[in-house]
C-alpha cells in the first residue's frame, strides 16, 4: 500500500528518494511524488503510473537538495489524479506533506478549514491535514517549535491512521514523522537520517533504526533526531540494525518475484521448519511460544485472525489443528472480529497471522482481543514487524522477502507452522510418540515433496494454456483442501482478472453447480483419504454437465476413465501436508494463466502488497 520515504543529510535527496520509492514498489500503488526543500523554495514533482515515470519528470528539475519527501500512493480518498498524487502543499505553500492511513474525520476538519476561506487543490484527506498544520502555524506564536507545535496541534484533532512525514518552508533542517496506525521507522545513517514506511526503503542507507510507536513524533535533523509523545514528551528511541530487520531483494534469473518466490518454497520451508522440533523427534518446538506453555496446555478454544492467503492458510490450520490436538478453532476475518461481540468463553487463544505484519485489518484485531484480556500470539514473517512486536509471543516465518503480491512462499509456511503448532498442541494433550514422529518425518519430508510437485510445472503451463480463455473457473476441495480451493480461487483471481470461486466440493450441487457449461472449467483437488471417492463423485456431476474438469490427485488414487478432462499428479504424502503440495499446481496455474494474458503478476491492479488501511 503507499510507501513514505524521507531525507535530510547532506548527500543528494532526489539519488535516495528515487531509490526509496523502488525499492517499495512492491508494496503497491498508482501514482508516485517527490519534494525537495531547497534554497528558499519548495520543488514538487508528481506523476500516475510507475516510478519510473516519477523519476524522467524529475531529471528534469535537476535537484540537488539534501532535504525531501517522497511518496506512492495507492487511492482511497478521490481517484488516481495528478492533484490528488502526494506531496500535498499547504494553501500558504509553506508546509508539505506525505500520508499513509486515512483521516477518518477529514470532511469535518475540512468544513471548518473552509469557513477560514482556505481551499483546496485535490480531494485527499492529506491535504486536509497539511492545511491543518499550516493554519495551526499561523495561529502560533511563532518561537522556534512552531513547526513542530502545528503539527502536534493538527494531529490531535484527527482520528483515524496516519504515517506522516512534513517539511517546512521556514526550517530548512527539519523532517518530522509522526504515525498512529500506518507504520513509520526512522533510520539513522552517518550524516544522514531517513523516514520511511518501511526499512526496506533506506537498507544500505541506515546503519540503525527506531520504529515509532504510536502517536509519536519524529524530529529528524541531518546528524541527530529525537521522538517525542503525542503530548510532546521525549520518548525513548529502541535502535536496531537495520541488517537485522530487512534483507536485499533480488529478482535472480526469474522474470518476476511470484515465479522467484513459487520456486523458492523449498527452501523457505526448510527455513521455517529448521532447529523446530524436539530432541526426542516426536513433537515441534517453537521457540516464541515457550513462555506460554501453562496457557497453551490449558486452552479451551483458539481464534485464528487474519485476512486473504493468511486467512486460508489459519484455515488449514483449524482442519489439522482439531485432528491433532482436539482444541476447538475458530478463524475470523480480522475486519469482521474487531467490530463483533465474540463471547468471550474459556482460556482463548488469538493467534493472527500476517506475512507482513501490517496489515491494519489484522492488528486492530490483535488490539481489540488484548483490550478483552486474551492472550495474543503471531505467526509473521516480517522481523520487527508491528505484529511481532504487539503480541505477546509468536513465531517468525523466516521465508525471506516476499515481494510478489500475489502470496505464494508465506501461504505454504504459514501452514507449515499451524501443522507444527498442531503436533506441538497435541501432544501436549493425546497424540501418541508414534503419531508424532511420524508427522514430524512428514514435515521434515515436505521441502523435498514440495521440488517434486514444482518439477512438473510444465504440465501446468500446459493446462494454463489449454483454458487460457476462461473467463469463470471453480475450485473445490473437502476438508484441508477446501481452504486451498478458496486460496487457489483467490490466487487467479486477483492476478488474472477472471472471476474465480472456491467452494467445498459438496457444496457445488448446493448453488455453483448452475454455473457449469463447456466454457466454465472445475479445478477439484481429490483428497486421498476415503472421502476421495465422493469427490469423484463430484466430479461425475460436473462432467454430466459437460464441464471440463481438471483433478489435482495423490498417486495412488485411481480415476475413473471419463471423471476428469486432465489428471495432474501429487506425490502420495502425510495429511498434514497434503493442502500444501495441493496449492502447488494452484500457484502455477495462476501465475502461467495470468502470464499468458500479459499481465504483470507481481503488481496486479488496483491490489497492495501490505494493506495498511481498514
Ligand atoms: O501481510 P498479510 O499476510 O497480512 O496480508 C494479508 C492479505 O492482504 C494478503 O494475503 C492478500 O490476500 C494477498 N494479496 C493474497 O495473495
Amino acid at each position: 500500500m503507499c510507501g513514505i520515504v524521507g531525507y535530510i543529510g547532506k548527500g543528494v535527496a532526489q539519488e535516495v528518494l528515487l531509490d526509496g520509492l523502488r525499492r517499495l514498489e512492491y508494496r503497491g500503488y498508482d501514482s508516485a511524488g517527490v519534494a525537495f526543500h531547497e534554497g528558499h523554495q519548495f520543488f514538487m514533482a508528481r506523476e500516475t503510473g510507475r516510478v519510473g515515470n516519477l523519476a524522467q519528470s524529475i531529471q528534469r528539475k535537476c535537484s540537488s537538495a539534501s532535504l525531501g519527501i517522497a511518496h506512492t500512493r495507492w487511492a482511497t480518498h478521490g481517484p488516481v489524479t495528478v492533484s490528488n498524487t502526494h506531496p500535498h502543499v499547504s494553501y500558504d505553500g509553506k508546509f508539505i506533506i506525505v500520508h499513509n492511513g486515512v483521516i477518518e474525520n477529514f470532511f469535518s476538519l475540512k468544513r471548518f478549514l473552509s469557513q477560514k476561506k482556505i481551499e483546496f487543490t485535490s480531494e485527499t484527506d492529506s491535504e486536509v491535514l497539511c492545511n491543518l498544520i499550516a493554519y495551526n502555524y499561523s495561529i502560533l506564536q511563532s518561537d522556534g517549535d512552531g513547526f513542530i507545535e502545528s503539527v502536534r496541534m493538527a494531529l490531535s484533532k484527527c482520528s483515524g491512521a496516519y504515517g506522516i512525514a512534513v517539511i517546512c518552508l521556514d526550517y530548512p533542517n527539519t523532517l518530522i514523522g509522526a504515525r498512529r496506525g500506518s507504520p513509520l521507522v526512522v533510520g539513522l545513517g552517518e550524516d544522514a537520517n531517513f523516514i520511511a514506511s518501511d526499512a526496506s526503503a533506506f537498507v544500505g542507507r541506515a546503519k540503525d533504526a527506531v520504529f515509532l510507536k504510536d502517536g509519536e513524533l519524529a524530529i529528524l535533523t541531518g546528524t541527530d533526531f529525537r521522538i517525542t509523545t503525542s503530548e510532546g514528551q521525549e520518548a525513548q528511541a529502541v535502535t536496531q540494525p537495520v541488517d537485522q530487520i530487512s534483507e536485499e531483494v533480488d529478482l535472480g534469473d526469474f522474470d518476476s518475484f511470484m515465479e522467484k518466490e513459487i520456486f523458492e518454497q523449498p527452501l523457505a520451508l526448510r527455513n521455517t521448519l529448521r532447529g523446530r522440533f524436539g530432541d526426542d523427534g516426536t513433537t515441534a518446538k517453537l521457540g516464541g511460544l515457550e513462555g506460554h506453555q501453562d496457557e497453551l496446555r490449558n486452552l479451551d478454544r483458539i481464534i485464528f485472525i487474519a485476512c486473504g492467503t493468511a486467512r486460508h492458510a489459519c484455515m488449514v490450520g483449524e482442519y489439522l489443528i482439531e485432528r491433532l490436538a482436539r482444541v476447538p478453532v475458530e478463524v475470523e476475518h480480522a475486519s469482521e472480529f474487531r467490530y463483533r461481540n465474540s463471547p468471550n468463553v474459556g482460556n482463548s487463544l488469538v493467534i493472527a497471522v500476517s506475512q507482513s505484519g501490517e496489515t491494519l485489518d489484522t492488528l486492530e484485531a490483535v488490539r481489540e482481543a488484548k483490550t478483552k484480556g486474551l492472550l495474543t500470539l503471531g505467526i509473521t514473517n516480517v522481523v520487527g514487524s508491528t505484529l511481532a512486536r504487539e503480541t505477546d509471543g509468536g513465531v517468525y516465518q523466516r521465508v525471506g522477502p516476499e515481494i510478489g503480491v500475489a502470496s505464494t512462499k508465506a501461504f505454504s509456511s504459514q501452514a507449515c507452522l499451524c501443522a507444527m503448532l498442531g503436533l506441538a498442541l497435541g501432544r501436549m494433550r493425546d497424540l501418541s510418540p508414534v503419531d508424532g514422529r511420524s508427522i514430524v518425518d512428514a514435515l521434515n519430508g515436505l521441502p523435498n515433496l514440495v521440488s517434486e510437485v514444482l518439477q512438473q510445472g510444465e504440465q501446468i503451463r500446459e493446462l494454463a494454456m489449454k483454458y487460457a480463455n476462461a473467463e469463470h473457473l471453480l475450485f473445490l476441495g473437502r476438508q484441508s483442501l477446501y481452504p486451498v480451493a478458496l486460496e487457489g480461487a483467490l490466487k487467479l483471481k486477483e492476478i488474472s482478472y477472471a472471476h474465480a470461486e472456491g467452494y467445498p466440493a459438496a457444496e457445488l450441487k448446493h448453488g455453483p453447480i448452475a454455473l457449469i457449461n463447456t466454457e466454465c472449467p472445475s479445478v477439484f483437488m481429490v483428497e486421498g483419504t476415503e472421502l476421495s471417492a465422493k469427490t469423484i463423485a463430484n466430479m461425475q456431476e460436473v462432467k454430466a454437465r459437460k464441464g471440463p474438469v481438471i483433478a489435482i490427485v495423490p498417486q495412488s488414487v485411481e480415476i475413473p476413465e471419463g471423471s476428469a478432462d486432465d489428471v495432474f499428479r501429487l506425490p502420495d504424502a502425510h495429511e498434514v501436508v497434503r493442502p500444501i503440495l495441493a496449492n502447488l499446481p494452484l500457484q502455477l496455474f495462476a501465475y502461467h494463466f495470468a502470464r499468458l494474458r500479459g499481465l504483470d503478476v507481481d503488481k496486479p491492479r488496483n491490489l497492495a502488497k501490505s494493506v495498511t488501511v481498514e
